[in-house]
């Protein structure tokens, strides 16, 4: 990549710019020019290497933006519900509260209950792709995104959480709106519409969990209810609520792009595609090569909470970390030819569900939807292909295509 001789700073507003939004990359070389844990300026770092990446995530000291720090740093934070949602999720909660919550998760979304999804997931795949290949049968272009990549991870994530069918397309508009909260707008205006979100869903969650209390079921609901029943003191029912709509929409966006990352390296280049639809075995190294390659969450952020000597440099209380995942992913110390797409890559472990003790709860699901749809869809379709130009959505944080125009052949 050919150097632009920016400073950080620049790189970084380059990054978030219309143009870095279509392709971030060439400005995280620039910030990687300058070292792989760089001070960007006083109070703030970027960690762009994988082992920076890694270190800063597995630190103790250095901790999730959580209500404690919202209260020092975003006065009047309270008054978006969105906000107050996601600081009573783990997502923005540092331990020691944070354990119960995960604890209640990590016991809902177990190995064994992810694995017994395959049959089902393979069944939502093929209902999906039947409707695809009728909205394709005349020739004319159908969106990869809105057809299927937007859907599938809706219709099992509701099937897990025993919502029904008919409420699975409101759900994919609230929860879309829900995680506008995540990318760090702070004005009336912008949070609105993830405030409007939030307080639909929490409304919609509450009579479901009143009725799993009074009929424990097996479904994710009704094991939440259980073990939040065992640890209610705690934490309490809005941080119960918190973590269903935290649950419902960080698997969304961030499945449906990874759809949308893998099929389009197919399209791109057709003799990837051949592979997976003869070797449909190779799908789980394509999928971590895809996670690798165009993570669909780029960064995430921590705050030092005391003095931490980081990998040589000495941060102080108070510092903000931003982890650039996607940059660590292409760290050349980590991988030979970083920019190049190679699913036979060995010793693949993207920085992309993060690391830490908020490594994704979702990931295994994510890998289990991605590895049965990407063969499927190829298979289902041998001459599947690029119909114009994918563009990118102008989101910085969660990249991904806005669409992805094919034809089925
Ligand atoms: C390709 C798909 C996905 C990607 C790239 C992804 C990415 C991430 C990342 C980067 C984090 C850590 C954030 C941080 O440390 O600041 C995270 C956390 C989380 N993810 Fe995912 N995710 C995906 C799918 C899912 C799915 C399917 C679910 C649930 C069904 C899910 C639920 C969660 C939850 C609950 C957390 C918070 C964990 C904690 O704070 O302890 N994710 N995800």
């Amino acid at each position: 990549m050919q150097a632009l001789d920016m400073t950080p700073d620049e790189a970084l507003a380059a990054m978030v710019s219309p143009e870095g939004s279509q392709n971030p990359y060439p400005f995280y070389e620039e910030i990687r020019r300058h070292g792989n844990l760089v001070e960007v300026r006083p109070g703030m770092l970027v960690a762009v290497g994988y082992e920076e990446c890694l270190k800063v995530l597995r630190e103790p000291r250095l901790r999730v933006q959580d209500a404690a720090a919202y209260d020092r740093t975003f006065p009047g934070w309270r008054r978006h519900s969105s906000l107050r949602s996601f600081a009573n999720s783990m997502l923005y909660t540092n331990p020691p509260g944070h354990i119960p919550m995960r604890r209640m998760v990590g016991e809902a979304f177990t190995a064994r209950r992810i694995e017994a999804l395959r049959g089902t997931v393979g069944r939502m795949v093929d209902e999906l792709l039947e409707r695809f290949a009728d909205l394709g049968s005349g020739g004319e272009p159908v969106d990869f995104m809105h057809e299927f990549a937007f859907r599938l991870p809706v219709a099992v994530i509701s099937d897990m959480l025993g919502v029904p069918e008919k409420d699975q397309v409101w759900f994919r508009e609230v929860a879309a709106d829900v995680m506008i909260a995540l990318e760090g707008i702070t004005d009336d205006e912008g949070l609105a519409p993830a405030n409007t979100a939030t307080d639909q869903l929490s409304a919609y969650f509450a009579p479901i969990i009143a009725e799993r209390r009074r009929n424990p079921g097996d479904d994710v609901i009704g094991t939440l209810v259980r073990i939040h029943a065992e640890d209610s003191d705690r934490f309490n029912e809005e941080e119960l609520i918190g973590n269903l709509v935290l649950l419902l929409t960080a698997g969304f966006d961030t499945t449906t792009h990874l759809l949308g990352h893998g099929l389009l390296q197919s399209l791109r280049r057709p003799e990837l595609g051949d592979r997976l639809r003869l070797e449909p075995e190779l799908a789980a190294g394509y999928v971590e090569e895809a996670l690798r390659f165009e993570p669909p969450v780029q960064a995430t952020t921590r705050w030092a909470a005391a003095d931490v000597d980081l990998m040589g440099h000495k941060v102080e209380a108070g510092t903000k970390v931003l982890v650039i995942l996607a940059a660590g992913n292409r760290d050349p110390r980590r991988y030979a030819r970083p920019h190049v797409f190679d699913p036979d890559r060995v010793d693949v472990r993207p920085l992309s569900f993060a690391g830490g003790v908020h490594i994704c709860v979702g990931a295994p699901l994510a890998r289990l939807e991605a590895q049965i749809a990407l063969p499927r869809v190829l298979t289902r379709f041998p001459a599947l292909a690029l119909a114009g130009t994918p563009t990118y959505r102008p989101r910085w944080l969660a990249r991904g295509n806005d669409r992805l125009p094919v034809t089925t052949g």
